[in-house]
C-alpha cells in the first residue's frame, strides 16, 4: 500500500462512503443521565458552572426522567442532596432519605427506566468526606459498613444498579456481600473502579454541595499520575464481582479506558465529568467553539477509547442530535 497506488482519500470522498468506513458509532443506547435530587418541594436550581443541570426536587425529577426515557436514553445515575447532613451521613442509608424516596417516585412513574444509584457519603456527611472520619483521615473499613447499608437501602428503594463512588478498599465486595444475603443477588455492582483525585469534579462538588470541608480526597482517590495502579484497582473489583468497571473522569484518561477495555472482560463505563460538561459550555457560550459538534466528537472519543457506555450531562442533547 504504497502512494501514488494507493490513496486514503478514496474512501473519503463522499458521506455514505464515509459512513460504510465508520468504525466508531455513538448511539442513545450508550448514555447514562446523572440527575439531582434535592430535598423540598417545587424546587428547580440552575447550577451556574453547569448550564442545563439543576438540582431538582422530586416532582421535578420524576418528569424529567420521562423526558429522559422518551428519548430512548436507557439509564439515569441519581446524586442526592439531603435536608440534613451529620457526621455519619444518616440520610445515605435511610429508608426516607433523599435517593431512596426519589427511587421510588421514578420507579413508580417511569418504571423501565434504569435507575442507577450513586453510592458515597460524601454527599450526606457534613465534613463532605466520602466516608466515616478517625483520626483526620476517613477510615475505610468503618467506612464499609454504612455503604453496604446505603447500597442495600437503594435496593431496597427499587435501584437497578447500585454504584460505588467512594474508593473505599473492599467496597465492591462488602456491597456484594450485603446484597445477596437479602435477596438482591440480581442486582448489579457498576464500579467507580478507577477513580481519580481530579480537578474536573469542581462544579459537581457544588452542585451536589460535597466539596471536603477540610483537606482533599487524595487519601483515597487516585493520583493522576498513576496508569499500573489503575490495572491494579481494576483487578480488586473483579475478583470482588463488580459488574462494571468505570474510568473516571474521561476525556483526560483516554488512554486509561483503552487500557482496561484491552485487560478486562466487563462492560466498561466512563464518567464524562462534570467540568468536561464546563469547559464545552463556557467555550461555546463564548462562541469560541461550536459546542454541538465539539461535543459529540468529545463522544465519540471516549466510544472509540473503548467505553461501551457514558455518564454525562451532554446526554439528552446529544440523544436529540443522534435522533434528528
Ligand atoms: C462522589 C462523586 C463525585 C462525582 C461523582 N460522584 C465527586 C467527587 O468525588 O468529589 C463527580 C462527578 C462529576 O464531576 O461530574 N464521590
Ligand atoms: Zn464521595
Amino acid at each position: 500500500m504504497f502512494f501514488p497506488e494507493y490513496r486514503a482519500r478514496r474512501l473519503r470522498r463522499n458521506d455514505n462512503l464515509r459512513r460504510m468506513v465508520r468504525e466508531t458509532s455513538l448511539s442513545v443506547d450508550d448514555f447514562i443521565y446523572p440527575m439531582f435530587s434535592a430535598h423540598g418541594d417545587n424546587i428547580k436550581n440552575p447550577i451556574p458552572s453547569m448550564p442545563g443541570i439543576y438540582q431538582q426536587s422530586i416532582e421535578h425529577i420524576v418528569a424529567e426522567a420521562r423526558e429522559v426515557y422518551e428519548l430512548g436514553i436507557p439509564a439515569v445515575i441519581l446524586f442526592g442532596i439531603p435536608e440534613c447532613k451529620d457526621p455519619l451521613g444518616q440520610d445515605a442509608y435511610s429508608d426516607e432519605g433523599i435517593i431512596q424516596r426519589t427511587v421510588r417516585a421514578i420507579k413508580a412513574e417511569v418504571p423501565e427506566l434504569v435507575v442507577i444509584t450513586d453510592v458515597c457519603m460524601c454527599e450526606y456527611t457534613d465534613h463532605g468526606h466520602c466516608g466515616v472520619i478517625r483520626d483526620g483521615d476517613v477510615d475505610n473499613d468503618e467506612t464499609l459498613k454504612l455503604l453496604a447499608a446505603e447500597a442495600l437501602s437503594h435496593a431496597q428503594a427499587g435501584a437497578d444498579i447500585v454504584a460505588p463512588s467512594d474508593m473505599m478498599d473492599g467496597r465492591v465486595a462488602a456491597i456484594r456481600e450485603v446484597l445477596d444475603a437479602n435477596g438482591f443477588s440480581h442486582i448489579p455492582v457498576m464500579s467507580y473502579a478507577v477513580k481519580y483525585a481530579s480537578a474536573y469534579y469542581g462544579p459537581f462538588r457544588d452542585a451536589a454541595e460535597s466539596t471536603p470541608q477540610f483537606g482533599d480526597r487524595r487519601s483515597y482517590q487516585m493520583d493522576p499520575a498513576n496508569r499500573i495502579e489503575a490495572f491494579r484497582e481494576a483487578a480488586l473489583d473483579v475478583q470482588e464481582c463488580a459488574d462494571f468497571l468505570m474510568v473516571k473522569p474521561a476525556l483526560a484518561y483516554l488512554d486509561i479506558i483503552r487500557d482496561l477495555k484491552e485487560r478486562f472482560d466487563l462492560p466498561m463505563v466512563c464518567y464524562n465529568v462534570s467540568g468536561e460538561y464546563s469547559m464545552i459550555k463556557a467555550a461555546a457560550e463564548k462562541g469560541w467553539i461550536d459546542g454541538d459538534r465539539v461535543m459529540l466528537e468529545t463522544l465519540t472519543a471516549m466510544k472509540r477509547a473503548g467505553a461501551d457506555l457514558i455518564i454525562t450531562y451532554h446526554a439528552k442533547e446529544a440523544a436529540r442530535l443522534l435522533s434528528g
